[in-house]
């Protein structure tokens, strides 16, 4: 009896991998994602949250694993009056969705409206930034495209300077929000 209960504890051990093989396996979880992985990532899929910097939702993102394209970081941010304000290494790519607003970037106002394209530098300290809309009726609604690669090739990190009045607000009252 013993000896059964050995060999089924000795069965459920996972093999442990060498980096060659763990190797193998990334690649080949990657390729399946770029085959097998949903190409249309849906609106009704992604929930917006309310986070430190502001109102999110995340197409692709870390927690994502089920689409190709695993070094992609895109989100939408609502920004109804201001987004919260951080610091972090440059390269990506915003387009305006919906409404005007501006950028503060290290410093230097930038407008922006719907349709528009805003860059966001590599600088040797990254470039600290804050959002605002400039309409109290409609928020405005932009799109990130990050690169994780050229992110970590950079050793880039977030640094919060700031959070978003919402977030602040719902912290206050109790409410904590992801
Ligand atoms: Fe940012």
């Amino acid at each position: 009896m013993a000896e059964i209960e050995r060999t089924r504890v000795r069965e459920k051990e996972a093999p442990v991998l060498g980096d060659y093989e763990l190797a193998i396996k990334s690649m080949h979880e990657n390729a399946e994602r770029n085959l097998t992985g949903r190409v249309v990532c849906r609106l009704d899929d992604c929930k917006q949250t309310l986070t430190r910097q502001g109102r999110l939702r995340y197409y692709l993102g870390f927690s994502i694993t089920d689409t190709p394209l695993r070094d992609w970081v895109v989100f939408t941010h609502e920004i109804r009056t201001a987004s919260g304000k951080h610091r972090h290494q440059g390269g990506l790519i915003i387009y305006v969705i919906e409404g005007a607003g501006y950028s503060v970037v290290d410093g230097e106002r930038v407008d922006w409206e719907k349709g528009d394209l805003v860059l966001l530098p590599l600088r040797e300290k990254g470039v600290e930034h804050q959002h605002f809309n400039v309409n109290p009726e409609k928020p405005a609604v932009w799109m990130a495209f990050i690169r994780r690669t050229l992110q970590d090739y950079v050793a880039s990190e977030i640094t919060q300077t700031e959070v978003s009045p919402e977030y602040k607000k719902a912290e206050e009252s109790g409410r904590t929000p992801a």
